[in-house]
């Protein structure tokens, strides 16, 4: 069997490579864009971390919060939860605290490795990528991941893909006003 890293390596590439994320990598994306990467992101946190939290240093949710906050205080408009985002949440929420860790693996994986090359890159300060004694948490995942994990990380990254795809739809704002508290 191959290597968890190896057997994904294909779809890291085509996610990698999405355009929304190469503007990202490149420092191009406008704030009211990065904003609605973050709402995505805290739906995607709020529902992994409701179903499992290996260790309490990787938790997302306030990091989350407070770049949100920090581009709302500049009055860039709350954009609402995207259609991929919605179903991938709804498939997460079909599995258990065991059978999501390949997702978990995904996810703080992502931010704890390319996202470290993005952190500066992005209009925001970033706390989203900053983790206390981070060296912990890459342990934490490493302690669990499993080869046999590649056909649902690679699932992940369909679903991420998709995700990609629509974030580089032209935006659409929805009537209602809402707050950042309201989206947790
Ligand atoms: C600009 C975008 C990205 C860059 C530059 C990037 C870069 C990297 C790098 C340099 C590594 C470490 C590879 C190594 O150990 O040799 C890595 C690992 C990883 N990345 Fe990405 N990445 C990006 C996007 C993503 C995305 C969107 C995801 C999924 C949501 C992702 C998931 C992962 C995972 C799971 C690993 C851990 C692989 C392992 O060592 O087991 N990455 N990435």
């Amino acid at each position: 069997m191959l290597p968890l890293k190896e057997a994904t390596s294909e779809k890291h590439r085509l996610a990698e490579r999405m355009p929304f994320n190469v503007k990202m990598f490149h420092g191009e994306l406008s704030k009211a864009e990065y904003l609605n990467y973050l709402i995505q992101q805290l739906e995607l946190f709020k529902t992994l971390e409701s179903k499992s939290l290996i260790h309490p240093n990787l938790s997302r949710i306030q990091p989350l919060l407070f770049d949100i906050q920090e581009l709302a205080n500049q009055k860039i408009e709350l954009p609402p939860v995207l259609n991929a985002t919605k179903q991938y949440t709804a498939y997460l929420n079909t599995l258990n605290e065991k059978s999501i860790l390949p997702h978990v693996y995904l996810h703080y994986m992502a931010i704890m490795f390319g996202g470290q090359m993005i952190k500066s890159k992005v209009p925001s300060s970033g706390k989203f990528y900053k983790f206390n004694e981070m060296s912990d948490c890459i342990q934490s995942i490493r302690n669990v991941q499993r080869d046999e994990w590649a056909e649902e990380v690679n699932r992940g990254f369909d679903f991420t893909i998709q995700l990609f795809r629509e974030l580089e739809l032209p935006m659409e704002f929805e009537n209602t006003s809402h707050s950042v508290q309201a989206t947790i």
